[in-house]
């Protein structure tokens, strides 16, 4: 069930198990550690000044059939074969690079912040004139219990609140 291998620790060949975390555990639980509703958008914007945007939207639309918030910025965005890193739980280029604007590290804000907000988290990116989308459904994950990250086509994405207004543009 769990992926297996072999290290070498001290001079000895030593057997490990891989065991990632229960995905519904996990996001059920880093949701609850008690963020505002103001640190929560404070935290999806530090991402959006490290990455060199000059102009950050957050629009507040509680009165639709589902009620979203949108975090919309001009920054540099995410690489298509980049988003879905960046959406997993720690994920790995915090630690890599942390240029001087950075305050994220540890490659969780984006998810928990949001996350413990709302129950859907969609990130949608147009880099070099490529969209690409990905979502974090929390009652798909309790209810398949995997880390099922979900791909979003150019249909999906066109659903999107706003897709026409701000995520069409040629940019
Ligand atoms: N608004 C954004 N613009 C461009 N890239 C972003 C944006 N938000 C998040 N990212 C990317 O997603 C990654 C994960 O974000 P996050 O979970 O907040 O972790 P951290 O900020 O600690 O790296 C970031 O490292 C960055 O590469
Ligand atoms: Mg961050």
């Amino acid at each position: 069930m769990f992926a297996i291998g072999l290290l070498i620790i001290g001079g000895y060949i030593v057997n490990y198990i891989e065991i990632p975390p229960h995905a519904p555990a996990l996001m059920e639980s880093t949701r609850a550690i008690g963020y505002s509703l103001e640190a929560a958008v404070a935290d999806i914007i530090d991402n959006s000044i490290a990455a060199n945007a000059s102009e950050i939207d957050v629009c507040f639309s509680p009165y639709e059939l589902s009620p979203y918030v949108s975090i919309l910025d001009n920054g540099h965005g995410i690489d298509p074969d980049r988003i879905d890193e960046a959406m997993r739980y720690g994920s790995q280029s915090s630690l890599d690079v942390c240029g001087e604007n950075d305050l994220g590290r540890f490659g969780l804000g984006l998810k928990i912040a949001s996350l413990s907000q709302c129950r859907c988290l969609t990130v949608i990116s147009k880099s070099r004139g490529i969209l690409s989308a990905s979502r974090w459904d929390l009652d798909e994950v309790n209810r398949i219990g995997k880390w099922a990250l979900i791909q979003l086509d150019k249909e999906d994405i066109e659903q999107i609140p706003q897709y026409k207004t701000e995520l069409d543009k040629s940019t």
